[in-house]
């Protein structure tokens, strides 16, 4: 069986005010009637997969534990991080953990808010990868590109290689958040798959290729699990080894460094919501391209979205173009669709402002 690590620690603040620091992005209802974070566990469920290990913030372990019920899951175990530490230490601990039981156990990581439609497809595509994953290989999950996006890996094809193909295919390197030129040169080779940020890999071979490229961290992380405390269910991380432990992701720390890497082409629809107008897109827009949601109204709108959270408050858009405006109770984003991930800048403005 696979055990699906489910990383949730994330902040999401591209999607402001929706996604707040206390209730980020993850595990508010975006679309549809499941979180993004419920969508992930109930589609690494069922045949095959075993009960999640969750890796989250001591903030959202309530959330996590009240969500997961909602989808008729329980956890194996929810590793509380002292401190949010990006992804590379959070997948270690949850290895290490892992390979204490069976150092062979297949673990599928997975971030928590990305929208994989065809779940059974998705399911599909991980089986094919398991062959590749259980000889020791790294196996991540690439997307078709379709812009040159700096915020995602690329994974380049290994020469014979092919994007069609319907088993894992060699990759000849990872290439994490590159500068507009490179992304732009990657899109146009056709040689490149964006990195979907999910991995298959045992427990054994992520742990041996941190020994390799991040023999650093090894020792903090043992000692924060091994220092572990347990409290109602969750397993609380020491925190003093864990400060130690360097604030990087998987994909700089291990994917750009790792020699056993290899690609499972993805071919149905994926999408990580990095920002409102991933929303929008991924909503279905009507005929006028204009997302509204209950309680919105859009007259002469044009790809516009409009979203209001609160219940005793309409929104009402008129001739706008362009536009996303959300409505909270206690806050309001108007912003040019094309420039809605600058909201970033806001958060930290205001976050400055105390
Ligand atoms: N537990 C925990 N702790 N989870 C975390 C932490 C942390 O400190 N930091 C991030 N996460 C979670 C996020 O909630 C998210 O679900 C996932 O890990 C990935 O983190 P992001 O911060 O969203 O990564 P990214 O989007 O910049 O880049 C990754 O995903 C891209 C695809 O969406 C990389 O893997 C890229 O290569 C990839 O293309
Ligand atoms: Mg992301």
């Amino acid at each position: 069986t696979i055990i699906p690590v489910l990383l949730c620690g994330g902040s999401g603040t591209r999607l402001w005010p929706l996604s707040r620091k206390s209730y980020p992005k993850q595990f508010v209802r975006l679309m549809g009637e499941e979180s993004l974070f419920q969508a992930s566990a109930r589609r690494l469920s069922g045949e095959g997969y075993a009960a999640p290990v969750v890796v989250t913030a001591d903030a959202f372990r309530f959330i996590v534990t009240e969500q997961l019920a909602g989808v008729e899951q329980a956890p194996q175990a929810i590793l509380i991080e002292p401190d949010g530490r990006n992804t590379a230490p959070a997948v270690l601990v949850a290895a290490l953990w892992a390979a204490d039981r069976d150092p062979e156990a297949l673990m599928l990581v997975a971030p928590s808010d990305h929208v994989i439609p065809d779940a059974e497809a998705f399911r599909a595509a991980v089986a094919a990868a398991v062959p590749r994953a259980r000889d020791g290989d790294l196996v991540t999950f690439g997307i078709r590109p379709t812009r040159p996006e700096t915020g995602y890996g690329y994974l380049e094809l290994a020469p014979g290689a092919s994007a069609q193909a319907t088993q894992p295919q060699n990759i000849a390197r990872f290439v994490e958040k590159p500068d507009p030129d490179s992304a732009a040169e990657m899109l146009a080779s056709g040689r490149f798959l964006w990195n979907a940020g999910i991995f298959l890999f045992t427990a054994r071979a992520i742990l041996e290729a941190y020994a390799a490229h991040a023999a650093e961290m090894l020792d903090a992380a043992r000692a924060a699990l091994a220092g572990a405390e347990a409290d109602l269910g969750f397993t609380r991380l020491a925190a003093e080894p864990w400060a130690k432990l360097a604030e990087t992701s998987i994909d700089y720390a291990i994917m750009e460094k790792a020699g056993n890497l290899a690609v499972m082409p993805f071919g149905e629809s994926w999408s990580d919501l990095g920002g409102w107008d991933a929303v929008w897109l991924e909503s279905g827009p009507d005929a006028a391209g204009n997302v509204a949601s209950e309680g919105a109204t859009a007259i002469d709108c044009r790809d516009t979205l409009l979203r209001s959270e609160a219940e005793s408050q309409r929104i009402i858009g008129i001739g706008l173009e362009n536009v996303v405006a959300v409505a909270m109770p206690d806050a309001v984003l108007v912003a040019k669709k094309s420039e809605a991930q600058r909201v970033k800048e806001a958060v930290a403005a205001l976050k400055a402002q105390g």
